[in-house]
């Protein structure tokens, strides 16, 4: 019989996050401001972090020491647990194994508390007395609610107003561990003021919600921002996933062929899969040329149909410019139900390993991604976020075509979170009630012509040429 999960103990939990900076095939091109139109000086953040975060947005250091008050809070519910899918691989008749990285244990029920935690040290340790943050589905912000919570501190969530209607029990969990939450565009900001004017039931959107967490924290002493995704040090602090999983599947004298994840900013999936990138880009001791799997809607094609340029990281335009695939900031998707996937861009180094070759990009609409979830939920018991979802669709299709070429392929995947807080969606599914939705070449190509106009002159800069 073979090993159905691997469990590590508590002192077998990383000392120290890797980051992928030193390792990138070429420099991560530099954010930009665009006031200057010169590269973004880094201490001109530390209106929004805190110094230590941002000398990790910076570092050139591969390994980074987490703090020891950091690792005690992660013992709450790391190191958490590799599964064997044994059940969905006889289902499926496959000769490929099959492995996944259980998030979902965390307290808030994802990976998101392995920054929040870390994030919300750093601020205290500098005397920041409230965060601010915007929330899709409400993942990261239970995340940052549960960690502000832990440490004793204030926290301001603004939460895209569709997700809020839908899913009310992911506010009422971010109230029980005692953050303040809004529906966004709110009344609390300018710039969710003037947005209310225009359209009343504006739906909101992740780019929307961060311009007003943004707008709050720089207007009140004492509070900083907190970013869920796409930065390097939230990427970095989600490499303890990744880091375990390779320890545990070494247990099992396993590599894996495939390392697969899902992509809303690029942060759970980088935290899987950047280790083994280390393993076979950087110190060559992979014992496979490992193929890195990025999964994403349909709805939302920021990888498989975005552009590469530069473009702001918000509605609002607050944020500095970021070298990214992009849909346009003033993007407003499709109301699916996986919200944690909305956002117009994604992280800057997945972006350039994307454009490099280096990650494999497909994108699934949510009919097929369900279809996909509920066969999971059948045979491993689990019942996972539609987020995660996309990654297992990937999975399926590519145990198939094991089964078609007789290849036993080690496959490995995130599996970010559960998705108990979206039964709304599942009965949605089960009741035919979800749209494919595939979002309109049009739409793309107006986003991006906005902004060539408004940025014409960030084809001129050299950051991005030969990439
Ligand atoms: C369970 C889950 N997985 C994945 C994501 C996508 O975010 P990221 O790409 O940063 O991991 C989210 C976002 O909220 C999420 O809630």
């Amino acid at each position: 019989m073979s090993q159905r999960k691997v469990v590590l103990d508590e002192n077998e939990l990383p000392k120290r996050w890797y980051n992928i900076l030193p390792d990138l095939p070429v420099p991560l091109p530099p954010p930009i401001n665009p006031a200057t139109r010169q590269p973004v000086n880094p201490q001109d953040l530390a209106r929004i972090f805190p110094k230590e975060l941002i000398e990790q947005e910076v570092s050139q250091e591969r390994w980074i020491q987490i703090p020891e008050e950091v690792r005690n809070v992660y013992r709450l519910w790391r190191p958490t647990p590799l599964y064997r899918a044994e059940r969905l691989e006889r289902y499926l008749k496959t000769p490929a194994r099959i492995y996944y990285k259980f998030e979902g244990v965390s307290p808030p029920g994802s990976h998101k508390p392995n920054t929040a935690v870390a994030q919300v040290y750093y601020n205290v340790k500098e005397g920041v007395q409230r965060l601010t943050t915007e929330t899709g589905a409400g993942q990261w912000g239970s995340a940052l609610a549960f960690a502000t919570m832990l440490f004793g501190v204030k926290c301001t969530v603004y939460m895209v107003r569709a997700s809020y209607q839908q899913k009310p029990y992911r506010a009422l969990l971010m109230r029980l561990w005692g953050a303040e939450i809004h529906p966004s565009p709110s009344d609390r900001t300018n710039y969710g003021r003037g947005l209310l004017n225009s359209n009343p039931d504006h739906p909101g959107s992740l780019g929307v919600a961060i311009s007003e967490a943004l707008e709050d924290a720089v207007t009140h002493d004492d509070t900083k921002y907190s970013l869920g995704s796409v930065l390097n040090h939230v990427l970095i602090h989600q490499t303890v996933v990744g880091l375990e999983a390779r320890e545990q599947l070494a247990q099992l004298n396993e590599y894996p062929d495939v390392v697969v994840g899902c992509v809303g900013g690029g942060s759970s999936f980088s935290g899987l899969f950047w280790p083994f990138y280390h393993d076979v880009h950087a110190s060559k001791k992979a014992p496979k040329k490992t193929k890195f799997v990025a999964t994403e809607p349909t709805a939302c094609p920021t990888m498989t149909r975005g552009v590469y340029t530069y473009d702001f990281g918000d509605t609002a335009k607050l944020t500095p410019l970021l070298p990214m695939h992009t849909l346009g900031s003033d993007f407003i998707p499709a109301p699916i139900h996986a919200g944690g996937l909305r956002y117009h861009g994604d992280a800057p180094t997945l972006c350039l390993l994307l454009k490099k070759g280096y990650i494999e990009p497909h994108a699934y609409n949510q009919t097929e991604v369900f279809e996909a979830a509920t066969l999971f939920a059948r045979t491993e018991g689990i019942v996972p976020a539609p987020e995660s979802s996309h990654a297992i669709k990937y999975v399926v299709d590519e145990a198939i075509r094991c089964k078609k070429d007789g290849e036993e392929r080690v496959i490995l995947f995130n599996l970010s979170g559960h998705g108990y807080f979206d039964l709304q969606a599942y009965r949605d599914y089960f009741e035919g009630k979800l749209q494919p939705h595939d979002y309109p070449e049009e739409m793309i190509k107006e986003s991006l012509h906005r902004l060539q106009l408004e940025l014409p002159w960030v084809k001129e800069l050299p950051y991005l040429k030969g990439i």
